[in-house]
C-alpha cells in the first residue's frame, strides 16, 4: 500500500469543501435496487468504498455510470440476489444491499461480512429484523440466505440503535404489506438523508431522525434523483485538523447541526468555532483543556471522531477520559499515535489520554479509516517528518484527502511505502 510522507508543524489555513457523505451516499446505491427505474445521485464522493459498491451493484445486474460526482443506476428488471464473499469481505458496508433484495427480489444471498480491525461488527439485528417482516434466514457455507414470499410490516424493537439495521429494515419495509414500525431506531443524519431519498422513490415513511420510524409499504417504488449530504465526519476530521496544528480553517458545505455535540466538545477543549448556516470557521486556540469525552449513538460524540479528537486531547493540559460505547475495539490506533509521542493507555472501553504531549515525527501504520486520518492528524501536528503507512484505508472514505489538505497549506505527499506486510481485514 502507499504512504503519506507528511513535514509537521505547519498551521492549516484557508477553506476546504466538504464532499458528500461516504455513509448515507453507500445506503442509497444499496436503495436504488428497490426498484426497476433508473435513479440518479449527486454529490457521491469518489471513494474506494463507493467504488466498491458500484463493483456490488453491477455483480448483481445493475450498470452503474460515474460522472464528475453524479452516479446513475439502472438496476433493469433482471436482478442476480448474490452478494459475494470476495466484495463483501472488502466492505462490509455490502451488507446493505440485504434489505433491498429481499424487498425486490423475495430472496437475498450474502456473504457475512465477518469482523474487522474495530470489532466483530455482528448483524444479528438485521437478520432478527428481517425474521420478524416474515423472512426466513438460513446461515451457511459462510453466507446469509434470506428468503420470503413477501414482507409483511410489523413493530420491530431493535435491542440497540443500530445504523445498518435501521437503514436495512427500514429499505425492506417500504414495499412490505402494512404498516413497520422501528423502534429504538438509530438517528444519524444519514438516516433522514435515506428516508428522504426513500420518499422520493414512493416510500411513505415518518418519524426518520427520531427514535421511532414509521413506514407503510406501497406496492412498488419508482426512480429518483437526489443529493447526498455532506459528510459531517469529514467536516469534524479537518476541524480538528485546524486544532491540532493551530490553523484557521473554513469547512465549506456542512450542516453545524450534524456535528452539535462535537462543536461543543472542541469548544470546552479550547477551539474557537464559528457557526454559519452551511460552513463552520474552525481556530486553532494557544491552550487546550483536557475534557472527557464519550462516544454514544446519535446525538451523542460520534464514534467515527473519538480517534481525531484523542489527538487534540494529547496536546491539552491534564489528563481526559476517552470512553468508546459503540464499538468494542476502537482503540486500536493508540499504540500507533503513542509512537509519535502520546501517551493514552487503555483498558477495557476506557483510554486515558495525559496531555502536555509534543508529538514528533516517526513511521506508523494506519489500522483502519478515521484512525489512519487520525493518524495524519497527529503527523500534521508532529515536529519533523511522519510517514503514515497503510493508506488505502484512509482512501475508502476520504475523498482528495491530500490534495485538499494541501491546499490549506500542508506538506502532505503520497509515496510508494517499502511496506511488504499483506493488508489486513478492512472495517
Ligand atoms: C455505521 O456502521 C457506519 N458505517 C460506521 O462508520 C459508524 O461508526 C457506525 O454506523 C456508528 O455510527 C457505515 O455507515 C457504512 P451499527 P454500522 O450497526 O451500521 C453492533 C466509518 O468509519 N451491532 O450502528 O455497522 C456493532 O457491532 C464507519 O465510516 C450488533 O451487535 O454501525 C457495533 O458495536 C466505521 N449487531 C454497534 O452495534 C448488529 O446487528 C454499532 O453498529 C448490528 C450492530
Amino acid at each position: 500500500m502507499n504512504s503519506f510522507l507528511i513535514n509537521g508543524g505547519i498551521p492549516l489555513a484557508g477553506s476546504v469543501r466538504i464532499s458528500g457523505a461516504k455513509n448515507s451516499a453507500l445506503k442509497l446505491m444499496a436503495a436504488s435496487l428497490l426498484t426497476e427505474e433508473k435513479t440518479v445521485l449527486h454529490n457521491v464522493p469518489l471513494i474506494q468504498d463507493v467504488l466498491t459498491m458500484a463493483e456490488v451493484l453491477r455483480e448483481l445486474g445493475a450498470v452503474v455510470t460515474f460522472e464528475d460526482g453524479r452516479v446513475e443506476i439502472d438496476p433493469g428488471a433482471e436482478l442476480s440476489h448474490t452478494a459475494p464473499y470476495e466484495l463483501v469481505r472488502k466492505m462490509r458496508a455490502s451488507i446493505i444491499v440485504m434489505g433491498p433484495l429481499v424487498a425486490r427480489l423475495g430472496r437475498a444471498r450474502v456473504a457475512l461480512p465477518g469482523g474487522c480491525n474495530i470489532g466483530p461488527r455482528k448483524i444479528d439485528f438485521h437478520l432478527n429484523g428481517l425474521e420478524k417482516l416474515g423472512a426466513s434466514i438460513n446461515v451457511e457455507h459462510g453466507f446469509i440466505n434470506v428468503e420470503s414470499a413477501g414482507l409483511t410490516g410489523d413493530i420491530i424493537c431493535l435491542d440497540y440503535p443500530s445504523v445498518g439495521a435501521t437503514e436495512n429494515l427500514m429499505m425492506a419495509a417500504a414495499t412490505a404489506r402494512g404498516r413497520t414500525v422501528i423502534e429504538s431506531a438509530a438517528r444519524e443524519p444519514e438516516i433522514i438523508d435515506l428516508a428522504k431519498f426513500l420518499t422520493s422513490m414512493g416510500a411513505r415513511i415518518s418519524g426518520a431522525g427520531s427514535d421511532t420510524i414509521i413506514i407503510d409499504g406501497v406496492s412498488g417504488l419508482a426512480g429518483a434523483a437526489h443529493t447526498v449530504m455532506p459528510d459531517r465526519i469529514e467536516a469534524g476530521t479537518f476541524m480538528a485538523a485546524a486544532a491540532v496544528t493551530g490553523g484557521d480553517i473554513v469547512i465549506e458545505d456542512l450542516n453545524p447541526l450534524h456535528l452539535e455535540i462535537f462543536i461543543s466538545k472542541m469548544r470546552a477543549i479550547g477551539v474557537e468555532v464559528n457557526e454559519f448556516d452551511h460552513k463552520v470557521r474552525c481556530r486553532g486556540g494557544e491552550t487546550y483543556h483536557s475534557t472527557d469525552i464519550a462516544t454514544l449513538p446519535h446525538p451523542g460524540f460520534p464514534t467515527d471522531l473519538q480517534a481525531p479528537v484523542m489527538v487534540l486531547l494529547s496536546l491539552a493540559r491534564g489528563h481526559s477520559i476517552v470512553t468508546e460505547n459503540v464499538f468494542e475495539n476502537r482503540f486500536v490506533f493508540v499504540d500507533e499515535i503513542n509512537r509519535l509521542g502520546a501517551d493514552i493507555r487503555t483498558s477495557g472501553h476506557h483510554a486515558v489520554v495525559h496531555g502536555g504531549c509534543r508529538l514528533e515525527g516517526a513511521i506508523v501504520e494506519a489500522p483502519d479509516l478515521r484512525a489512519g486520518a487520525a493518524l495524519v492528524l497527529a503527523g500534521l501536528a508532529s515536529a519533523g517528518t511522519t510517514e503514515v503507512r497503510r493508506i488505502g484505508h484512509i482512501d475508502r472514505g476520504y475523498e482528495n484527502f491530500e490534495q485538499k489538505l494541501r491546499a490549506l497549506g500542508a506538506d502532505i505527499q503520497r509515496t510508494q511505502s517499502n511496506d511488504r506486510t499483506p493488508s489486513a481485514a478492512t472495517v
